[in-house]
């Protein structure tokens, strides 16, 4: 997660990637934290909305310049042959960009999830759990607990 405000939570990626093609069908999604060490997870499920360009234009640009050769290079989880092909691609690309701002991949954007259930789970001994579930009704959230 990069980015996070009232309208949501933030990742990037691969747009071909299993999870951009799977969004692509259906932009209902759930992102999910759990901290084992601490105990604690934390799921919110919502809507996938593409950031809009410019904002994943500023982000793209804030990331180093391996990291950005890497998102031209990469065709997120398909089968790579061998690791030595990627790593030559990543130097073609860093060659053809060479002394030149990297562009944002036409094919690498930000989704924002916007939520509309977030689930707080603490561990409990004996697997009674508790868990919070914040639920959007119109505009206004409702608290309420889970049988766990
Ligand atoms: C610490 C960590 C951070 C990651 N960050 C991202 C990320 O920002 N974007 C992303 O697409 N995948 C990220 N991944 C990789 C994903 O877990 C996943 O392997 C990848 O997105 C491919 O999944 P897909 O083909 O279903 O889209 C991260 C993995 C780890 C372990």
């Amino acid at each position: 997660m990069k980015a996070y405000d009232q309208r949501g939570f933030v990742f990037y990626t691969n747009t071909g990637s299993r999870k951009g093609r799977d969004i692509r069908e259906n932009k209902s999604v759930a992102l999910l934290f759990h901290w084992k060490s601490l105990k604690r997870q934390v799921r919110i499920t919502g809507a996938a909305e593409q950031v809009d360009e410019e904002e994943a234009d500023i982000y793209f640009a804030s990331r180093s310049r391996g990291s950005q050769a890497g998102a031209w290079a990469s065709k997120q989880s398909d089968h790579l042959q061998s690791r030595y092909s990627l790593e030559e691609s990543i130097r073609e690309f860093e060659k053809n960009f060479a002394d030149k701002a990297i562009p944002r991949p036409p094919f690498w954007t930000g989704y924002r999830v916007v939520p509309r259930e977030i689930e707080f789970w603490e561990e409990e001994d004996f697997r009674l759990h508790n868990r919070i579930l914040y639920s959007l009704e119109g505009s206004v959230w409702s608290k309420s607990l889970l049988y766990p």
